[in-house]
């Protein structure tokens, strides 16, 4: 069997859970393939499906969803009835609907979903202040990323052809959902920003940029374009691009969910068949 694995990653941790799944799948005897399709160049080259006998896509979490580049992505895509499994990394707070919602446009791009499954990784705003999921995905995550390729292995290969099932299609409208992502665009302070610091100007930011909003020489993100998944923040070997700080908001979220650093602690991936 013939696997590509296409994973959206900005800070890395799904990229760790793709590893994971392609390790075992290849353990089994499949021949796997990882795209990494996080780099603005690398979804704008055209992708061939044919050759493959099964597909795996991986996001991260953006408010609930896959983020919006990612489903520009996947709306581009041919399914042809191939079969397919979703995984998606989260930060430690809500999930739903983002594997009801990324199978909904999958299936109407003609692929037929499998199996879908959810990991914890550290969130993306513990660059802003929150302390959520550090360490994230640690060992265990990686074996049950491990098992899930395990149990995916009959299912992608047609050997078993039951599908994915039941999902949770979460609260929200997807106009609510659009009011979400795009609410965290327009605070400001969440836009990374050089703050006219001094840099080596190694253009990394601007290169790398998912979605093509950095600009190194202002060293400021453009709001339009800007999807906030902080890849620059994290990877400027400078330290030199900020964000706001995001502290309150954590103890806000963390009241509002009626979370503690424990529950968070003792939250684990599920698979879903
Ligand atoms: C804009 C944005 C929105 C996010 N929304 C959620 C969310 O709704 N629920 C959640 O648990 N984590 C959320 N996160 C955290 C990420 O899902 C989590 O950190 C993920 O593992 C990052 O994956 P990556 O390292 O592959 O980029 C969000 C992160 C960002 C940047
Ligand atoms: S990644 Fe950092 S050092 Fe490199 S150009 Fe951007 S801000 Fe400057
Ligand atoms: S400018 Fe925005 S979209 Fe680009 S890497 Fe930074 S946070 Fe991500």
């Amino acid at each position: 069997m013939k696997v590509l694995i296409c994973y959206f990653s900005a800070t890395g941790n799904t990229g760790q859970i793709a590893q994971a799944i392609n390790d075992r799948l290849g353990q089994l005897g499949a021949e796997v393939e990882l795209k990494n399709v996080t780099a603005l160049e690398a979804r704008q080259e055209p992708v061939s499906l044919a050759t493959y006998d099964a597909v795996i896509f991986g996001s991260p979490i953006h408010s609930m969803r896959s983020p919006r580049l990612f489903r520009e992505w996947l709306a581009t895509l041919e399914g042809n009835g191939k079969r397919c499994a979703t995984f998606f990394t989260y930060g430690g707070f809500q999930i739903h609907p983002a594997p009801f919602d990324t199978r909904r446009r999958l299936q109407e791009r003609g692929f037929v979903v499998v199996a879908s499954a959810t990991f914890p990784g550290a969130h993306t705003y513990n660059l802003a202040g929150w302390q959520s999921m550090q360490g994230r995905p640690d060992q265990q995550d990686l074996d049950l990323a491990a098992e899930y390729a395990q149990k995916l292995y009959p299912r992608l290969s047609g050997q078993d052809q039951a599908v994915l099932t039941e999902l949770d299609p979460g609260p929200y409208t997807q106009e609510q959902l659009d009011e979400f992502e795009s609410f965290r665009f327009k605070m400001g302070a969440m836009l990374p920003n050089r703050q006219g610091a001094e840099c080596q100007m190694c253009l990394l930011c601007q290169e790398q940029c998912p979605s093509g909003a950095m600009d190194a020489e202002t060293g400021v993100a453009d709001p339009a374009k800007c999807i906030v998944c902080l890849q620059c923040v994290k990877d400027c070997p400078d330290e030199a691009l900020k964000v706001g700080d995001m502290t309150p908001f954590f103890q806000f979220k963390m009241d509002k969910d009626k979370e503690t650093p424990e529950s968070l602690r003792q939250k684990r991936g599920t698979l879903y068949f």
